[in-house]
């Protein structure tokens, strides 16, 4: 074991438009045009800079700095608390850490809402200071003023209809959307609606497959599905349940691939008995000195 204090590992990028030479960054037209090909776009949420340098590495597309970093992070009980400063606080360190990932920040609760104004200031933040290069919105034909301004303004815009959590109060709970033939027709209009406003891609949640189906076959975007079955361009999942690592039971359209939270209680146990029991640290991971000290320093004269 060397006894100097050494940094882990090269300085990663500041911002993915910075990425190794070998690199090739994943691109917003790139995304757009995986649409009718046989590409199958990858997005796993991130929130802190380790996770983006694995997932990253793992050659996942885009990296969704979500605000689900709300429930799944921050402690909060819904996504409805999260601030635009916790948002670019979290977007700026997934950012650091992804060289070919796309890196799409979620704007949080009335940071677009209350207006076209608000909504390109606090849009534009997350390219300008954060290191994304596009941004998402909740909502379908009652957003299209604010997608139009967004990406007049070039910030790229990716859309998410269904089950919008931050419509969680208005929706009466966290219910899959669409069921009526009604309902269906909307969220097919509401996806219409959005493409035609220029957004990139759309989020699909929380809806039956037929009309998860219905909606990508209608535009002529690539659409996201988390929880809007299998015929969408391409899936996305909360990182925390991906890996095991969430607060509750499992949703019924993720699948857990790993069990961290698991591993992370066992090796924490581990620690503490170690610890109690004087088993941690032992010779091996102390520091020694170069040569023997005297007896008042070593402690062991009064
Ligand atoms: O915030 C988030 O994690 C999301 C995904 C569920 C798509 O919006």
């Amino acid at each position: 074991m060397k006894d100097a204090l050494e940094p882990r590992g090269a300085v990663p990028p500041l911002f993915p438009s910075n990425p190794p030479a070998a690199v090739k960054p994943v691109t917003v037209p790139e995304v757009r045009g995986a649409k009718g090909t046989a590409r199958r776009l990858v997005m796993l949420t991130a929130y802190d800079h380790p996770t983006a340098r694995l997932l990253d590495a793992a050659g996942v597309d885009i990296l969704l700095v979500g605000d689900s970093v709300g429930d799944n992070v921050l402690g909060y009980s819904s996504t409805l608390p999260v601030t635009m400063e916790e948002m670019l606080h979290h977007t700026r360190a997934v950012g650091r850490g992804a060289s070919r990932a796309l890196v799409v920040a979620d704007m949080p609760y009335l940071s677009y809402q209350t207006g076209i104004r608000d909504a390109v200031r606090n849009g534009g933040r997350f390219l300008k200071e954060a290191g994304a290069a596009a941004v998402k919105i909740e909502g379908g034909r009652k957003r299209t003023r604010i997608v139009r301004a967004l990406v007049e303004a070039e910030i790229p815009v990716m859309g998410h209809l269904g089950l919008t959590p931050q419509s969680l109060h208005v929706m009466g709970g966290y219910r899959v959307q669409g069921k009526k033939v009604d309902e269906a027709r909307a969220l097919v209009a509401d996806a219409q609606a959005l493409e035609e406003a220029g957004a990139f891609s759309i989020v699909l949640e929380g809806m039956p497959e037929p009309v998860g189906r219905a909606i990508t076959k209608a535009i002529g975007i690539p659409t996201f599905g988390i929880g809007a079955g299998r015929f969408c361009d391409g899936q996305v999942l909360v990182f925390h349940d991906l890996v095991g690592l969430g607060a509750g039971p499992l949703p019924k359209f993720a699948r857990a691939y790993a069990r961290i939270g698991d591993a992370i209680l066992e090796a924490a146990k581990r620690f503490a008995a170690d610890v109690r029991s004087g088993a941690f640290p032992s010779e091996s991971e102390v520091y020694s000195a170069p040569a023997p000290l005297p007896p008042k320093a070593a402690g062991q004269e009064p």
